[in-house]
């Protein structure tokens, strides 16, 4: 292929992805594919950095899949992969880890945020490390291009640091990737707290929206999502959070522009236009959670599906290796 390559990943540690996660990054991988040679990654070995119920790790990692699959990431087009089908993510993260300073390694916000909340005892090494592993994965691609929200910068620059390092010192040997922050797709609120995003590890459920969520608890979801007393379909996200988030979701899957929306329930209540966004919102989703327990029925073919993406992320990851061992003298 002589298009771009890009590698990004999604950990699978959830049995159902969220309208976040769908108008965040879902809709923009599904772009990306048609431009780029796309590798995606369900990241099971990042995903054991903190403790995994190994059943529900199992299962969730194949929910995952189905659900990408679903969203209209398509195996023809990219190589949607398991992490831990791929030997090389840990054989290249260890070579790393030798060229990576301790200090280095300590300045990475996101561990140390997350570390600060669980307490140094229960936090692993592998939690340490995570940043260094996941710049193998990007390097074991030659990916030019690494599509990340913001918050994943540092993580970047982190990978960018070690591959020039690297070269500098074997012989060059990775591409130096750029990051590509995603384009500010909408950012999607909880439903019950238009305050805080729609994520799965929030306190309570009532707020989101599950992809596999049957269409009736959508609907229910939708129409006792929390609003205001002042009435009017009106997007004004300071004042109105959470009428603000409904329009935004309207927006993006009608494809209809928010002042056309705001026009329409222009002199109508809350009611009527839940009702209406409910009929979008499982327009959507509906046909997708349809496609990913059909797929999920089928484990024979969600195994053809992940061995062929195993075979082929195999395949260059291992020529990588097999560079980047030969530079080093193993
Ligand atoms: P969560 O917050 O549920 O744990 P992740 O951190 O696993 O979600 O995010 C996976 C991807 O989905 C990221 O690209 C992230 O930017 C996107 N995403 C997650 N939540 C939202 C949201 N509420 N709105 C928009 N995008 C989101
Ligand atoms: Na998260």
């Amino acid at each position: 292929s002589t298009k771009p390559r890009l590698m990004s990943g999604m950990q699978p540690s959830a049995d159902s992805l969220h309208l976040g996660n769908y108008i965040g990054a879902l809709l923009s991988w599904k772009e990306l594919q048609e431009t780029h040679e796309a590798f995606y990654m369900l990241a099971d070995l990042h995903a054991i950095t903190v403790p995994q119920e190994p059943a529900a790790l199992r299962e969730n990692t194949r929910r995952t899949v189905a659900q990408y699959i679903a969203a209209g990431i398509e195996p023809s087009k990219s190589t949607l992969f398991v992490q831990s089908h791929v030997p090389a993510h840990a054989e290249l993260a260890w070579v790393l880890n030798t060229i990576t300073g301790f200090g280095e390694a300590g300045r990475m916000t996101q561990f140390k945020d997350k570390s600060a909340k669980q307490g140094s005892d229960s936090t692993s090494v592998g939690l340490f490390t995570y940043p260094i592993l996941q710049a193998g994965d990007i390097l074991l691609y030659n990916a030019v291009e690494v599509p990340v929200g913001e918050d994943q910068r540092q993580h970047i620059e982190l990978t960018r640091d070690l591959a020039t390092r690297f070269n500098s010192r074997f012989g060059d040997t990775f591409v130096v990737p750029e990051p590509y922050i995603l384009k500010a797709t909408a950012k999607i609120y909880d439903l019950q707290n238009p305050a805080s995003k729609m994520s799965k590890s929030a306190e309570s459920t009532a707020g989101i929206i599950w992809m596999l969520d049957e269409p009736s608890v959508t609907q229910k979801k939708i129409m006792r999502a929390v609003t205001d007393a002042e009435g009017g379909v009106v997007y004004d996200p300071a004042t109105k959070a959470g009428v603000s988030n409904l329009l935004t979701i309207y927006s993006v899957l009608s494809g209809q522009s928010i002042a056309s929306i705001e026009a329409e329930f222009a002199g109508r209540g809350y009611g009527d236009f839940k009702k209406a966004l409910a009929e979008v919102v499982i327009g959507t989703l509906a046909p997708m959670r349809e496609r990913a327990l059909e797929l999920l029925a089928d484990p024979a073919e969600l195994d053809r599906i992940l061995n062929a993406a195993a075979d082929r992320a195999n395949e260059v990851a291992q020529a990588t290796l097999d560079t980047v061992y030969d530079r080093i003298g193993l």
